[in-house]
């Protein structure tokens, strides 16, 4: 699996404060099935100013740690941006930390609290400038869990959407669970990703993320299985994703009816 949103770099944001500390939660998504982590340290205009050069330096020196230590993970460069932050970056700083280094998608969060009016046109620049957009976790945003059709518009101009396997499982509460349920059922989530914050606190777990989106969502196996394997790779690959469809899940079956 390739896990498209996680903070798995050290001293960077409120992910792990020390290289052993990311190693072991790197550990965690080997023992999980996660081949490469696109590593999303927070980029905004608050606590997080980074600069992308700063995070395409750490994964270079996270990737020989990880080879010293001999874990088999593949870490890719990224970030997590806020609307306003995004905007305030030159291409070629965009570019550095793309999902993946591809050179097209930006992973883009929307705030947990209230509806961004500009979100449109952010989008609308970004697009004129040759990027396209992931939208980071909708389901935790209060505004989406009153009304998942809200991101009907947003992926219908070309947006993509990750949710957080956390959020399937419950543990960003049940309004959160609700609403990226919601998201799958619809089709308007594209990408389940972990949002891991650290190998204890917040934690991987994206498979059980897959695992709780396939109890809870009647949602075709191919179709999730592309959502942590094919779109992520096409997106650190910078190449234009068309989702696939994949039709309804196979019918459970009923028991056979008693003979007369
Ligand atoms: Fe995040």
């Amino acid at each position: 699996m390739i896990d498209l949103h996680n903070h798995l770099l050290p001293g960077i944001d409120d992910g792990p404060s020390t290289m052993a500390d990311s190693v072991e939660m790197a550990r965690v998504a080997v023992r999980e099935g996660i081949t490469t982590m696109v590593c999303t340290p927070h980029i905004n205009t608050g606590r997080y100013p980074t600069r992308p050069r700063d995070i395409v330096l750490a994964v270079e020196s996270m990737r020989a740690e990880l080879e010293h230590r001999a874990v088999p993970l593949r870490i890719l460069p990224g970030a997590e941006f806020t609307l306003d932050a995004v905007v305030r970056r030159t291409d070629e700083e965009l570019r550095m930390v793309s999902l993946g280094g591809g050179g097209r998608w930006l992973l883009v969060e929307l705030p947990f609290k209230g509806w961004p009016l500009d979100v449109h046109d952010v989008l609308d620049a970004l697009e004129v400038r040759g990027f396209g957009v992931v939208l980071g976790h909708p389901e935790r945003n209060e505004s989406v869990q009153s009304n998942p059709d809200r991101m009907r518009d947003l992926v219908g101009r070309g947006a993509l959407v990750q949710v957080t396997a956390w959020s399937l499982m419950g543990e960003n509460g049940p309004r959160a669970k609700r609403a990226a349920e919601d998201l799958l059922r619809n089709g308007f989530a594209h990408f389940i990703a972990s949002d891991a914050h650290s190998a204890r606190r917040r934690p991987p777990g994206l498979l059980e993320g897959v695992a709780a989106a396939a109890a809870a969502v009647g949602v075709n196996p191919g179709a999730l299985r592309w959502m942590v394997e094919d779109g992520p790779r096409l997106v650190t690959q910078g190449e234009v994703v068309r989702v696939p469809r994949f039709g309804a899940p196979p019918p459970r079956r009923r028991p056979a009816a008693p003979a007369r």
